[in-house]
């Protein structure tokens, strides 16, 4: 699609959403949180739950969890009332754990509210929720037309459009562009239509335009370079940091520890470890003197930085001086709910001491 002419573009924007659509009908993917073409629309507890979890989540990934959740708090009240310990653990392994605690403070604020605003304005100002759950909550839990843009949906309209200014900059042409297509109704189904379609024909690689509904009004096709969008500034290497976990061990129970604050897995329980963070490499000293030996290392990726994590063990710990924290059974160290950092740690200091 051309980004100018805005006659002709009214035209073809309404023959871009109509296609889209009709291909959204036959093609929708049955998935757990949404409703298909024509039935009603869903509890709104449940768009915002799995958009919450969708984003920087594959949805192979979410399906258990959000199956989970509903099972342990089927309403935002009932979510509302939950230990943040509980909601935390629950959430471990799902990574990018502000949004656990965002998830929490959402939910008080709606049950005190007594309902989800129905606009994408109100629901902007819930705690934590930002600008695409706003807008994806309100097209597909409300009816609202709102403007809904994933990485999907980048990827969709960037090629639609031709869109060649790099990313991130290129957000804003992608938004406006986003806005000139999406129709005043069935706004849910068409971002929901956009982003099914990048997941399974509009594909990062390879995408199988001879498929898409849209390949006539698409710029990239023509230019033979859908490839080639969005382009992405080149990325900066990711650094590679250096910590240290330590496993304490007494009568069969294993120290863990709370992180503190709302900074990195914030609110989780965790081994105690040597501060390491995505700035800084860790302090490496023990938190007491002790007869310690090496359980191996842990290599786990963050967003901006890989970890190298050694793993020292000490059985018997008699220190006056432990971390504070509790000692939980290691038989039952499963439940503890720590995030996959950790978790493989566990399993390394399992098969190792
Ligand atoms: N990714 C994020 N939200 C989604 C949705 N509603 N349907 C499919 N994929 C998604």
């Amino acid at each position: 699609m051309q980004a100018s002419g805005e006659s002709v573009e009214i035209g073809e924007a309404g023959a871009v959403a109509a296609a889209l659509l009709a291909w959204y009908d036959l093609n929708a993917r049955r998935l757990p949180w949404r409703a298909l073409p024509g039935e009603p629309r869903p509890e709104p507890y449940k768009v915002w739950l799995s958009e919450v979890m969708l984003q920087q989540t594959t949805v192979a990934a979410v399906r258990a969890y959000y199956a989970k959740f509903l099972a342990i708090w089927p309403t935002v009240e009932a979510l509302a009332a939950a230990e943040d310990a509980d909601v935390m653990a629950a959430w471990a392994g799902l990574g990018y754990y502000a949004r656990a605690r965002n998830l929490l403070a959402c939910a008080r604020e709606v049950a005190r509210l007594g309902a989800f605003p129905r606009t994408e304005e109100g629901l902007r100002t819930l705690p934590g929720l930002g600008a695409y759950t706003a807008a994806a909550v309100a097209a597909i839990a409300f009816g609202e037309r709102a403007v809904v843009v994933d990485a999907n949906v980048e990827r969709v309209v960037s090629r639609l459009f031709a869109i060649a200014e790099p990313l991130p900059g290129g957000r804003t042409a992608i938004r406006t562009a986003t806005d000139t297509i999406t129709p005043a109704r069935r706004a849910g189904d068409f971002a929901q239509g956009l982003m099914d379609l990048g997941s399974s024909i509009c594909t990062v690689r390879s995408p199988r335009c001879l498929l898409c509904p849209l390949s006539d009004h698409c710029a990239a096709r023509a230019q033979g370079e859908a490839e080639a969008y969005p382009v992405k500034a080149a990325k900066k290497a990711k650094p590679t940091r250096t910590g240290t976990a330590w496993w304490v061990e007494r009568a069969g129970a294993v120290l863990l520890v709370t992180r503190v604050g709302k900074g990195m897995l914030g609110g989780m329980r965790a081994l105690p470890d040597d501060a390491w963070s995505a700035r800084a490499d860790g302090h490496g000293t023990p938190p007491f003197p002790g007869a310690w030996h090496a359980g191996g290392t842990v290599r786990h990726g963050f967003t901006h930085f890989d970890l190298e994590l050694q793993l020292m063990l000490c059985r018997d710990a008699e220190s006056a001086s432990l971390p504070e924290g509790e000692f939980w059974p290691v038989e039952r160290i499963e439940a503890a709910g720590l995030p996959t950092v950790f978790a493989k740690a566990a399993r390394l200091a399992l098969a190792n001491r």
